[in-house]
């Protein structure tokens, strides 16, 4: 006789318009129909259920940067946001390009954080990608193409054995193409004009030209459409602050809002959103600093902006305006990024991952009060947006109106790994 299921997600309105029950069990989903004898039942009638979002750009900082963020505030942010699985990258200091640095930063994530989460590796000179992947990193990168805030470029010869190494893994090579130019830009426009669009777009193309036959290749947070196009067969990912954030629409010399690559033009911006249908990931880019870190003049304050609290609630709000179908937005938050990864999916399928997100019918503004990171601000402040109420985890509650709840959180490994 079968046992009892833990949770059952009553009248789901499933990707493809039907209603149906979700029973869940030992964190998988069992059966999507009729729902099974269960031992807790939440009613999803009329509400959005999305699958919990795989976020694969995430900075979750810690140790000497723990002012900034860490694996606990880091993933408190990404529960409260829709997003169960989130992707660290390993420019922390020190930098993930040992395998003890790489080993310890799992133990830190395993011991704090309240989303499963998978790790990636740095490279750089000298690093051993072949150790890094038996360790269990999930992709290698991002390998920086121009320096960025905790990011040194690699250059033409670094990258070409970088690539070619990972290349003979099989391991993903996730790249941030960019090209900068000396100088120290004092406003948004001449920031954007010392890292520009062209030069982004003609990094993505040679790089994509140069590698991608023998390297499996994907392009973070690229900022105008010509990235997007001349990323070839390799995988794209944009942010929601290339997506919802311009030039025009900010001050002049707004620090909180420099980032890498830079926030590009009006123009520009919506011709991005013209790709859409090309896109595959949508990612945040959770780059948190604090406030302190930000006043700074604009030359010697740091880029990045936090955004994995936000990027759900936002983009479900207008998804709700119909600017694009939810089974879009479910491929880039959620399955695609977990396909080229290779993690299982979350979804309504049996023997899915039970990862779930439900969001409510109110639509509301983006608060900073609201929000679980340690940076203490966001640039979104009073967009539209709907947060989830409730978040399941592995198929327990992780998240309900504001308050976490104890669940197992799971560290996905790449395919090198030798425990
Ligand atoms: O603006 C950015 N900030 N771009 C990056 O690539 C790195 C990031 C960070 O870690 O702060
Ligand atoms: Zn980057």
């Amino acid at each position: 006789m079968s046992s009892r299921c833990d949770l059952v997600l009553a009248d789901v309105t499933l990707p493809d318009g039907r209603v149906a029950d979700v029973s869940v069990r030992d964190g998988l989903v069992r059966h999507v129909g009729a729902m099974l004898p269960a031992e807790q039942v939440i009613s999803c009638r009329g509400i959005t259920v999305l699958p919990g979002a795989v976020d694969m750009h995430v900075h979750l900082r810690g140790g000497i940067q723990r002012e900034k963020e860490d694996w606990e505030s880091g993933s408190m942010s990404a529960l409260a946001g829709g997003v169960t699985v989130v992707v660290d990258q390993p420019n922390t200091i020190p930098p993930l390009i040992t395998p003890e640095a790489y080993r310890n930063r799992v133990a830190e994530a395993g011991r704090n954080s309240l989303c499963s989460f998978a790790i990636n590796a740095g490279v750089a000179p000298g690093s051993d990608p072949a150790a890094l992947w038996r360790e269990g990193a999930i992709a290698f990168g991002e390998i920086f193409a121009a320096p960025s805030s905790y990011g040194e470029a690699l250059s033409a010869e670094a990258l070409s054995a970088a690539l070619s190494g990972i290349g003979s893994l099989g391991a993903l090579a996730t790249i941030h193409a960019e090209e900068a130019g000396p100088g120290s830009p004092e406003n948004l426009a001449d920031h954007a004009r010392n890292r520009p669009s062209r030069g982004e777009t003609e990094t993505v193309r040679t790089i994509f030209r140069t590698y991608g036959e023998d390297t499996r290749l994907h392009f973070c947070h690229v900022s105008v459409a010509g990235s997007v196009a001349a990323a070839g067969s390799a995988s794209v990912e944009v942010t929601p602050h290339h997506l919802f954030l311009s030039i025009e629409q900010s001050f002049p010399d707004d620090t909180l809002r420099k980032v890498n690559p830079p926030l590009r033009s009006e123009k520009e911006r919506q011709e991005l959103w013209r790709m859409w249908d090309r896109i595959d990931v949508i990612a945040s880019d959770h780059a948190p600093h604090t406030l302190r870190e930000k006043n700074r003049s604009f030359g010697e304050a740091p880029s990045g902006i936090p955004g994995v609290e936000t990027m759900l609630p936002i983009l479900v709000a207008r998804m709700k305006d119909g600017l694009f179908p939810r089974i879009s937005l479910i491929e880039k938050t959620s399955w695609t990024p977990a396909d080229i990864l290779g993690i299982p999916r979350a979804g309504f399928q049996p023997g899915e991952r039970a990862d779930f997100a439900l969001y409510g019918r109110e639509v509301t503004a983006v608060s900073v009060d609201d929000l679980h990171s340690r940076a203490g601000w966001t640039p979104f402040e009073g967009f539209p947006a709907v947060f989830p109420d409730q978040v399941i985890l592995a198929g327990s509650p992780a998240y309900r109106d504001g308050e976490f709840q104890e669940t197992a959180p799971r560290w996905f490994s790449g395919r090198g790994y030798h425990p």
